[in-house]
């Protein structure tokens, strides 16, 4: 079952083409990956999805419903959270204030708490993102003194104390150490197990091997490649494009 379709997705820029007709679907409860140059339209991508830029042409439907035109709040109560390539954290604010800040408070869990359906409340489910990654030690530090590869997982927990149904990660381990990866690779695949869907941009392609069951290739805003990470380390339009360039 497809959770996320595109259909002919372009986003212009004055002369440029950051995406050119793109069309994809994104599986339910698996890790798709997004790969490709400097410059190919990866974020964009994920601008688009969740509504901070509208494309110029083309459509985005998230079960069914069309995302467009909606803003980036209601995609992200739609179900719909991300997390940004470079940090984004609030100087003044602890780790623990981070996780309580973002959760969603109206809709659905509004609509259901008088039923006694709404789950676990805020305070439970931003101590239950503290021990999932492992920031119990950090929980009272302003979040911006910590670590690099710590600050990151504060990023990913903010996340998910949203509670989406689709993460959309950019560069999570972009300078992260091989064994700070690994960590947020054994937390990912434990998200998805949850049921979570998510849809990876990486460099690594070791990473991207390991994580995910379909790689989507973009290069100058056009999608060149879709398939198995097998198939696309193989493929020599990427091979040519992006990965020969890495070797
Ligand atoms: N808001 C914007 N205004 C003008 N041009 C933009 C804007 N956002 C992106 N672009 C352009 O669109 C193209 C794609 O950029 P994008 O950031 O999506 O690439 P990317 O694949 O994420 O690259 P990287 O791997 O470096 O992060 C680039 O040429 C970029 O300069
Ligand atoms: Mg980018």
């Amino acid at each position: 079952m497809s959770l996320l379709s595109l259909s002919g997705v372009t986003c212009r820029f004055g002369g440029i083409t950051a995406l050119n007709n793109l069309s994809l679907d994104l599986p339910a409860g698996a890790i798709t990956g997004v790969i490709g140059p400097n410059g190919a339209g990866k974020t964009t991508l994920f601008n688009c999805i969740t509504g901070a830029y509208r494309p110029s042409e083309g459509e985005i439907r998230l079960r069914g419903e069309s995302l467009l035109g909606m803003p980036p709040h209601r995609i992200a109560r739609r179900g719909i959270a991300r997390t940004f390539q470079n940090i984004r954290l609030f100087p003044s604010m602890t780790v623990w204030e981070h996780l309580m800040v973002v959760q969603r408070g109206g809709g659905l869990r509004a609509a259901l708490a008088p039923l006694g359906l709404s789950g676990p409340a805020p305070r439970h489910r931003a101590e239950q993102a503290l021990e999932r990654f492992g920031l119990a030690p950090f929980r009272d530090r302003l979040a911006t003194t910590l670590p690099y590869g710590v600050m990151r997982r504060v990023e990913l927990a903010r996340a998910l104390t949203a509670e989406p149904a689709l993460l959309l990660l950019d560069e999570p381990v972009a300078g992260m150490n091989h064994e700070e990866a690994a960590g947020v690779a054994s937390l990912l695949q434990g998200l998805v197990a949850d049921g979570l869907t998510l849809l990876l941009i990486e460099h690594d392609m070791g990473f991207v091997e390991q994580l995910c069951q379909r790689v989507h290739v973009l290069d100058f805003g056009t999608l060149i490649a879709s398939g198995t990470p097998a198939e696309i380390r193989r493929n020599p339009a990427v091979i040519d494009a992006y990965l020969g360039v890495e070797a």
